[in-house]
């Protein structure tokens, strides 16, 4: 292990406590949620703010019963599974996928649907017509990056496009496709471990699955909004409507992790001042 390149704890970092009492870590980049050890947690504390391997051991045995190896094993597990990120000039680094991976990503097919979809499409592009000219824009989500086209299609400043997937390198090909690449500039990772100088004038986001929900949009958003968005700036879409059937759980670990996501939905909501007028209470005995 290289003990003096300094690392970073992942910002999307999400734990889980299982039905039988088990933490369960993961994070944009990881590969699905696996099992942690709780010894792990002072670990990835200390590299919180960014921090060499040697400065984070030296600092933990003052404290800490740990060999070298057992704390260098631990660390490159942390990193394997991206709950670690390499830290370079004071920002998180996420290590370019290999070439053509995207070809080969399960979320391709999804990608060609979204992309037919002409309704969505043209929606989107009307609205970023109407709001980017001359504006710096940020995307988060970028996926084959076809929103940050339309903004830099629009006369956008300047476009930031964020993705955290293989699906990145294709974005990458189509703003140079489409000669929009001296406009937009991609960031490889998630929103949270993105660090920008200068706050933007527009947000674009469509960060929904069927599930609108499912790929965490609201913490992600509260945290764009907040580091990113200069006041009086925009979050296009600002509003959704969600409907919602009531499904019946009555017992298992889905029950615990409903009821804990509708809290934190709603708190984030409050926190958004975004609007949810067809929000159904989901009933669960
Ligand atoms: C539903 S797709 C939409 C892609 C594209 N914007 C479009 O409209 O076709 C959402 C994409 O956002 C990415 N994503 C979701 N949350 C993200 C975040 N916080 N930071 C970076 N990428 C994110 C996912 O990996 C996925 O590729």
């Amino acid at each position: 292990m290289d003990w003096d390149t300094p690392l970073v704890l992942t910002r999307s970092l999400t734990f889980e406590i299982s039905g039988e009492g088990k933490l369960i870590a993961g994070a944009a980049l990881s590969r699905g949620f696996r099992e942690l050890p709780f010894d792990a947690l002072p670990i990835l504390a200390k590299f919180a703010p960014g921090a060499t391997p040697q400065s984070v051991y030296s600092d933990l045995r003052g404290t800490w019963e740990v060999s070298r190896e057992g704390f260098a094993q631990a660390v490159q597990g942390l990193l394997a599974r991206s709950l670690l990120l390499p830290f370079t000039a004071g920002r998180a680094a996420v290590p370019a996928y290999p070439a053509g991976s995207f070809s080969s990503s399960p979320t391709l097919p999804g990608h060609h649907a979204m992309l037919a979809d002409a309704v969505r499409i043209m929606t989107y592009q009307a609205a970023i017509r109407s709001a980017c000219r001359d504006k710096v824009v940020l995307e988060v989500g970028a996926g084959s990056g076809i929103l940050s086209i339309f903004a830099a299609q629009a006369g956008a400043r300047q476009v930031i496009a964020v993705e955290q997937l293989e699906i990145a390198e294709l974005a990458e090909e189509m703003f140079r496709a489409n000669r929009c690449d001296d406009v937009v500039e991609l960031f490889r990772g998630n929103s949270r471990d993105l660090e920008l100088d200068e706050p933007v004038d527009v947000i674009i986001h469509e960060i929904f699955g069927s599930d609108p929900f499912v790929e965490n949009l609201l913490p992600a958003l509260g945290d764009a909004q907040e580091r990113f968005l200069r006041p009086g700036g925009q979050l296009l879409p600002h509003r959704l409507e969600v409907f919602c059937l009531g499904p019946e759980i009555r017992r298992g670990p889905q029950r615990d992790k409903t009821l804990a996501q509708a809290e934190a939905h709603s708190r984030f909501l409050k926190k958004l001042g975004m609007v949810f007028p067809k929000l159904l209470p989901v009933v669960i005995t």
